[in-house]
């Protein structure tokens, strides 16, 4: 008998799952080791044309009664009725693979216990970086380092606006547009634009790496909604590109400080050449030094291709991963406050407020200059203050 599976939401990602699976459904058996099959799939629209169109229930019970389904990919986004469904999936002992990032950030945690209170898998490599394997990764592959430090772009959406506005000079409403018409953003594009999408990712990347639940609350974020074309042209001429980074740190007293914020990168780091859709993550440990996963970081196929792998993981594994967990956090103390961030600093200043006209660059809209020395966020606000500053964004190293 065949594995059964179902596939909560018929969207973007939920359709790349079907067309995905169905595609190369003999090779995904062949991996998985056994043959399988989509049951239902779960949305409250109609889909008269689809040719999975007897497999569409709009009542969930349908697939939480059905004992023959195993595994369940859910790709409908929101906290709820996405929590819901899911948790009560994991405690009938039905493994759930999901891209909804929204979901693992909010309720990771409670997910994870569920799922190894009822043996089975709760999996998300779909929720960070789309198509690029990197949760996976950081539990297993790189299991043996102490990973102190992880900077990614982790958004698509605004890493193809920043590069269709820089290279193409495209307005920001239209290279939007353009993007949610490729199926790169989310629902309400705010999520994307404001930096909620990328702190999404880094919370879950944060709660796997250092081992408690880190909520999105508690992340500074800032997105790309302030970004003046003058600054990414100024960034260029000072030798970087403006990118939307999401990081988090062990400082050294022992706090971590996940943040998300426009961040200039100098051209000597790999990093900077990430454009278009593209999602990037370097890693930082003590044994590898460091190791940069690239790949698509949204749309139907590639997210979808995370779901599947996720899927096929689930019906070869008889157990819950233990390594790929964390604890519950009942405060954020071990969050340290972005004032502590330290790094090199950008900076536009009405012009003869620079501190000196080496290494400045005087144009239309002001004065840009980078500084020479690191300084603490805290400090660099005070500086921005000082010097009437149009704008200001960290440097990475
Ligand atoms: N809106 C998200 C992005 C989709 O643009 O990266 C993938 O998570």
């Amino acid at each position: 008998m065949s594995v059964k599976i179902a596939v909560l939401g018929h969207g973007v990602v939920g359709s790349g799952v079907c067309e995905l699976f169905y595609k190369n459904k003999k090779s995904i058996e062949k991996r998985a080791g056994e043959e399988m099959d989509i049951k239902y799939i779960l949305d409250l629209r109609d889909f008269p044309d689809s040719p999975y169109k007897e497999k569409f229930t709009k009542n969930f019970d349908d697939i939480l009664n059905d004992d023959e389904v195993t595994s369940v990919a859910e790709c409908m986004g929101g906290v709820e009725p996405a929590f819901t469904f899911v948790k009560s999936c994991l405690e009938k002992g039905k493994s759930v693979s999901t891209s909804n990032k929204e979901l693992v950030a909010e309720k990771g945690d409670i997910l994870l216990r569920t799922a190894k209170e009822h043996n089975c898998n709760f999996f998300f490599e779909a929720s960070v970086g789309g198509a690029i394997p990197i949760i996976r990764p950081l539990h297993k592959c790189l299991a043996a380092n102490d990973i102190d430090k992880v900077a990614g772009i982790l958004n698509g959406t605004t890493n193809f606006i920043l590069t269709k506005m820089y290279n193409d000079n495209m307005p920001f409403d239209e290279a939007l547009a353009l993007a949610q018409s490729l199926g790169y953003a989310e629902k309400d594009p705010t999520a994307d634009v404001e930096g909620h999408d990328a702190c999404r990712k880094i919370c879950i990347i944060s709660s796997l790496v250092f081992g408690r639940h880190v909520y999105p609350k508690s992340v500074y974020t800032k997105g790309i909604s302030d970004i003046q074309l003058c600054d990414v042209e100024a960034a260029d001429v000072l030798g970087c590109s403006v990118k939307l980074i999401a990081s988090v740190r062990r400082l050294e007293n022992g706090k971590i400080l996940p943040t998300v914020m426009p961040t200039l990168v100098p051209y000597e780091n790999i990093m900077s050449g990430v454009s278009d859709v593209f999602n990037a993550v370097l890693v930082y440990g003590d044994g590898i030094d460091q190791a940069m996963f690239y790949g698509r970081g949204a749309g139907k196929l590639p997210t979808a291709s995370a779901v599947l792998g996720d899927v096929i993981e689930t019906v070869k594994r008889t157990s819950t991963e233990s390594a790929q967990t964390w604890e519950p956090s009942s405060d954020d103390s071990f969050i340290a406050s972005h004032e502590e961030y330290v790094s090199r600093w950008y900076f536009r200043v009405p012009d003869g407020k620079q501190p000196s006209d080496a290494g400045s660059y005087r144009h239309d809209d002001g004065v840009s200059f980078i500084t020479d020395k690191p300084f603490s966020f805290a400090q660099a606000m005070d500086m921005a203050k000082e010097m009437n500053a149009f704008a200001f964004m960290p440097v990475m190293d």
